[in-house]
C-alpha cells in the first residue's frame, strides 16, 4: 500500500487523537519491529502525556529475532511496556493482556480503592501509516465478544471493541506521521515500503539496502541470489553497484539493448526485502539511534516511574 501525506489529513487524524485522548485509560502503540526508531512519532509524547503506554514490535515475523530482544530489553529499560508482534498471524497476542495489567495497575487500583470492579481498560491503537493498525485490530476482535456499540456518557458514534473483560479498543486507530527529520529515517521508512514508491528513486535505496546489508547480514545476498564467492564483486568503491548488476543477471533482467537492468534488479531485490524471502532483517538497532526524541519517555502511571 502506498500513502502521500498531506498537511490536511496530518491535522485532522491530530484532532481526532486529541478528542479520543480524553476517553481512554491506555495507548497502545504500534512501531515496526524492523525500524522500531524511524516508526515512531515523538509527537505521541505530547498527544499522550498523561496516558500509560505500551509499544507493540509489529512485524516481528520480518525482523531479527535476536535485535527484536534487544529492542524489548531497551524500551523496557526506558519504562516502555514492549511485545513482539506478528499481528498477521496473531503471534505474540497473549503477552498484549499482562502488559494492559502492568501498565494499567494504577488505574486499577484507583478503581477497586473507589469500589469499582472489573470495569475494562479502554484504549486507542496508534501508529504510523501501514504499520498493522488495522491487522491487529481485526485480529485482536476475531476473539472478541462484541462490539460494545454507544453508551452513556460515551461521544455518540463511538465504537469500542470488547477484547476481554479487561479491554476494550476504540475500533479508530489513531494516525501518527513518521517524523522525517534525518535522512536516514526517510531511507528506513522507504525501504519497509512506508512511502510513495514513485516519488522515491528504488535504484539509490537498493544500493543503500546493498550497502547495510553488508555490513550487518553478509550471508544473505549470496544465499538468496545464488552468488558462489562474494569477493567476486571486488571491494572498490562500486561494489554496491556490481552487486545489483550480479542480481539482475541471475534474474534475467535486461534493458533495451540487452544490457543488465539495475533498475529492474532494485525492484526485485527491495520487493525480496519488503516480504522477508532476503531473511529475517533489522535495519535499527538500539543505541545506533541517531532519533534520541524517543528516548526521554516517561510514563504517566502504572510503571512505578
Ligand atoms: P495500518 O492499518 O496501520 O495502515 O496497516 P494495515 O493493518 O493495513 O497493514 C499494512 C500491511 O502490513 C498489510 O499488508 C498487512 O497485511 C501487513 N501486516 C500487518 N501486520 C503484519 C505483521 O505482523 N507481519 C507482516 N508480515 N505483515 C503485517 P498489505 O500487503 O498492505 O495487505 P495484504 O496483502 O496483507 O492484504
Amino acid at each position: 500500500m502506498e500513502y502521500q501525506w498531506y498537511p490536511g489529513h496530518m491535522t485532522k487524524a491530530r484532532r481526532m487523537m486529541q478528542e479520543n485522548m480524553g476517553l481512554i485509560d491506555l495507548v497502545i502503540e504500534l512501531a515496526d519491529a524492523r525500524i522500531p526508531a524511524a516508526s515512531r512519532n515523538p509527537d505521541i509524547n505530547d498527544l499522550a502525556w498523561n496516558k500509560p503506554r505500551i509499544v507493540l514490535l509489529n512485524k516481528s515475523d520480518l525482523a531479527d529475532e535476536a535485535v527484536t530482544r534487544a529492542w524489548m530489553k531497551h524500551l523496557e529499560q526506558e519504562g516502555v511496556y514492549a511485545v513482539s508482534l506478528d499481528a498477521r498471524n496473531r503471534s505474540g497476542m497473549k503477552a498484549i493482556d499482562a502488559n494492559v495489567a502492568k501498565a494499567c495497575a494504577a488505574k486499577i487500583e484507583r478503581d477497586r480503592a473507589r469500589g469499582i470492579l472489573n470495569r475494562p481498560v479502554r484504549a486507542m491503537v496508534v501508529g504510523i501509516p501501514n504499520v498493522g493498525k488495522s491487522t491487529f485490530i481485526n485480529s485482536f476482535a476475531k476473539k472478541a465478544v462484541a462490539k460494545t456499540g454507544n453508551k452513556p456518557g460515551v461521544t455518540k458514534g463511538k465504537q469500542w471493541i470488547r477484547m476481554s473483560k479487561t479491554l476494550e479498543l476504540l475500533d479508530t486507530p489513531g494516525i501518527l506521521w513518521p517524523k522525517m527529520g534525518d535522512p536516514e529515517t526517510g531511507l528506513h521508512l522507504a525501504l519497509i515500503g512506508s512511502m510513495n514508491d514513485e516519488i522515491l528513486d528504488p535504484e539509490k535505496m537498493a544500493l543503500q539496502l546493498i550497502e547495510m546489508l553488508e555490513r550487518s547480514y553478509p550471508e544473505l545476498l549470496g544465499k538468496r541470489y545464488g552468488f558462489e564467492d562474494p569477493g567476486m564483486f571486488g571491494n572498490e568503491e562500486n561494489r554496491e553497484h556490481r552487486i545489483l548488476e550480479g542480481i539482475a543477471k541471475v534474474r534475467g533482467c535486461l534493458g533495451k539493448g540487452g544490457e543488465a537492468s539495475c533498475e529492474k534488479a532494485a525492484g526485485i531485490l527491495l520487493e525480496d526485502f519488503r516480504s522477508g524471502r532476503l531473511g529475517r532483517i533489522s535495519l535499527e538497532r538500539p543505541g545506533d539511534e541517531t532519533k534520541g526524541d524517543m528516548q526521554e519517555e516517561t510514563h504517566a502511571e502504572g510503571n512505578g516511574n
